[in-house]
């Protein structure tokens, strides 16, 4: 069976203003009744589709919503699998314990930098907010994913995000591009190599360190990268936009709007675009194509405005 990933912003709402976020507006939660709605339509696409569901809730800060809890208690008795995406500076004692009473397959927290550099862009005081949140999550017994988002700010930063990971017990650490108009932010393809060569080199100290997004592969000669857009992945925003993918700009519908999700993402040009076969000028005769298909699509057309084009950081 074909996993399926939901990728919901219930809020917009955040308790912090990173200086890489994506999210413009950030005042709007979904309603309750407007999430109970969603959750049925997305229920209906799966088992239509025979998928098996993962919804991954994420905001602006999910744990914002009031009504956080209730919608995460409903989506497991539905027994879709969940995830969650967080800053980690709102989880207590408590937060985690609620947490792991939802059975969540993971908790992912957001670690941008040692303290210097993640306070620098995610605000004062939150890297320490958020290693005790990642403590409380292990003392539940919660799988922790830590996120690492690589920009001009932080580049450098990975081995000591790395070591606090060993520290903090994190079960994996995982590490992408920044995807952003400001182009000073972008990593130049020398930078991506200096990192991509250092995550591949700690991986061997490190097991949890998880080298898979697009060209990570090239180090270690590993599997590799196939992007999920247009095929098992869809993102529903807080106002019910969906898109094919956060990082690309494209709106595909308004879930309010559409009475069952499978004719109308099947019908839907830009996600048959985005799962058709890519073959970027420059990638045909490389050998390595069959296993990376032009790389980071969102990143590469931030950059250029092209779909179908070699992802803008190979050096091969
Ligand atoms: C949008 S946040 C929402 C969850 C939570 N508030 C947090 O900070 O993790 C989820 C992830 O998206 C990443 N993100 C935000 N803006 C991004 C961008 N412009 N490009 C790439 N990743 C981005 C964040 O760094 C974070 O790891």
């Amino acid at each position: 069976m074909h996993r399926h990933f939901l990728q919901w912003h219930i809020t917009h709402e955040c308790n912090l203003q990173c200086l890489h976020c994506y999210q413009e507006d950030r005042h709007y939660a979904m309603p309750y009744a407007e999430m109970s709605e969603t959750l049925d339509k997305y229920e209906e696409y799966i088992k239509a589709e025979g998928f098996e569901g993962q919804i991954n809730l994420t905001g602006g800060e999910p744990l914002l919503h009031p009504d956080f809890f209730r919608i995460a208690a409903d989506i497991r008795s539905l027994g879709i699998r969940l995830g969650i995406l967080t800053n980690g500076t709102l989880i207590n004692e408590d937060t985690a314990k609620a947490l792991a009473g939802l059975t969540p397959v993971f908790v992912q927290v957001s670690l941008d930098g040692s303290e210097k550099v993640h306070d620098h862009i995610r605000g004062e005081g939150s890297f320490k907010k958020a290693l005790k949140g990642i403590d409380h999550l292990k003392t539940q017994g919660i799988k922790v994913l830590v996120s690492f988002t690589v920009m001009q700010e932080n580049y450098r930063e990975f081995r000591k995000v790395a070591a606090v990971c060993a520290s903090h017990k994190a079960d994996k650490l995982w590490w992408d591009r920044v995807v952003t108009d400001d182009a000073a932010q972008y990593i130049t393809t020398d930078q991506f190599k200096e990192i991509s060569g250092s995550a591949a080199r700690l991986a061997k100290k490190y097991p949890f360190i998880s080298n898979t997004r697009a060209l990570q592969w090239i180090p270690e000669g590993g599997c590799g990268y196939e992007c999920s857009a247009g095929k098992r992945l869809l993102i529903i925003l807080a106002n019910g936009d969906m898109m094919a993918c956060r990082r690309l700009p494209f709106v595909i519908g308004n879930i309010g709007q559409v009475p069952r999700l499978q004719p109308m993402l099947k019908s839907n040009d830009i996600m048959k675009k985005l799962a058709a076969p890519v073959f970027p000028k420059g990638c045909k005769e490389c050998p390595h194509f069959y296993k990376c298909a032009g790389g980071a699509r969102c990143v590469t057309y931030a950059q250029t405005g092209l779909l179908n084009a070699r992802d803008v950081n190979c050096y091969l």
